[in-house]
């Protein structure tokens, strides 16, 4: 019989492909980084499943591989699958949860302390040979970290690892906003949740953790940073469209806050014109929140778990909420 034919990046990690190399016949996105949509629709016409991260799973996609049956994301985000389109068309998506947990909380937490001590900025300061003359006394402070109070902004499995760090390592007070409450959590944590406004005006740091969807879209905007106290550090390690990134350059030129950390761009990879890059007080990372090599290997052997169970008529197990029903 044949074997079902799939997509799957270049670069996957090797223990997953030669996993998925068992069961599938193998197809490979190109090396290329820039893949046009012609190319990704001869790519995905004769394919069962795909494994993949950024590629927007959409109407016009669907329409181009009649025998998708499962699209595998290689991350925990499915900001890019068009849940309604994929019902019609029977294609079940899925994620990696669990296995970045950790990773992502400890990258969160590496923003928080270098913004609130500008190591970044101090480091640069310090390589320019400005210890003389800039970084004595006042030149070189920063805010604490230990003490003071964090503000989730989704307290999903990630935000509970972030409050877990905050909470027993930093001996912080741990407050929460969420669609839901998280007893467990606040009873762990010593949590308190409490509405958006709220959180903003009293936290010392607000980590954005909450996934994109059509409600968190630009969530955070001009008014939202003019709640939080100047000496605020925001940090985003969810996804860039989760706030007015214009907005948040404002605030942060203006003093409105003290300084941001961020992971994740409106637009990605950023621009390297984009106003943020200049801004001393702004940390930026490319995306890196689950990047280590142990964990990418992890995402990458439940990615491929997850896309061998589609492409051979099994109930994978990491099936998005939107789409359980095409398994049940
Ligand atoms: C995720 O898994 O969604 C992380 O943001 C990495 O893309």
């Amino acid at each position: 019989m044949n074997k079902p034919k799939v997509l799957i990046p270049h670069n996957l990690d090797q223990a997953a492909r030669s996993y998925i190399a068992e069961h599938c016949e193998i197809v490979e996105f190109p090396k290329d980084k820039k893949l046009d949509a012609e190319t990704l629709f001869r790519l995905v016409r004769d394919v069962d499943g795909m494994l993949q991260s950024g590629v927007r799973v959409n109407e016009e996609l669907l329409q181009h591989a009649p025998k998708l049956k499962i699209v595998a994301n290689h991350s925990v985000g499915y900001n890019n699958f068009d849940t309604e389109a994929m019902k019609a068309h029977g294609v079940i998506g899925t994620i990696t949860p669990h296995v970045l947990d950790d990773t992502v909380a400890d990258l969160v937490f590496a923003l928080i302390l270098a913004a609130a001590r500008r190591v970044v900025e101090l480091d640069r300061k310090v390589k320019a040979g400005l210890w003389e003359a800039e970084l004595k006394g006042e030149g070189a402070f920063g805010v604490d970290v230990h003490h003071a109070t964090l503000g989730i902004i989704g307290m999903g499995r990630i935000g509970e690892a972030i409050a877990k760090r905050a909470r027993f390592g930093f001996d912080m007070d741990v407050v929460y906003t969420a669609r839901s409450r998280k007893p467990e959590a606040e009873r762990k944590y010593e949590a308190a949740y409490m509405p958006l406004e709220e959180l903003l005006r009293v936290s010392d740091f607000v980590v954005m953790m909450t996934p994109l969807t059509p409600e968190t879209r630009r969530m955070i905007r001009a008014e939202h940073f003019a709640m939080m106290k100047r000496t605020a550090v925001f940090v985003n390690a969810s996804r860039g469209q989760t706030i007015d990134e214009a907005a948040l350059v404002e605030a942060l030129r203006s003093g409105t806050i003290y300084a941001a950390g961020l992971d994740v761009f409106e637009r990605e990879p950023v621009d390297p014109q984009n106003p943020l890059l200049a801004l001393p007080n702004v940390i930026t990372l490319p995306h890196i929140g689950s990047a280590t090599r142990k964990t990418r290997a992890a995402i990458a052997m439940k990615a491929a778990r997850n896309l061998v169970a589609g492409v051979t008529g099994q109930t994978p197990p990491d099936v998005v909420p939107e789409l359980r029903e095409l398994v049940d």
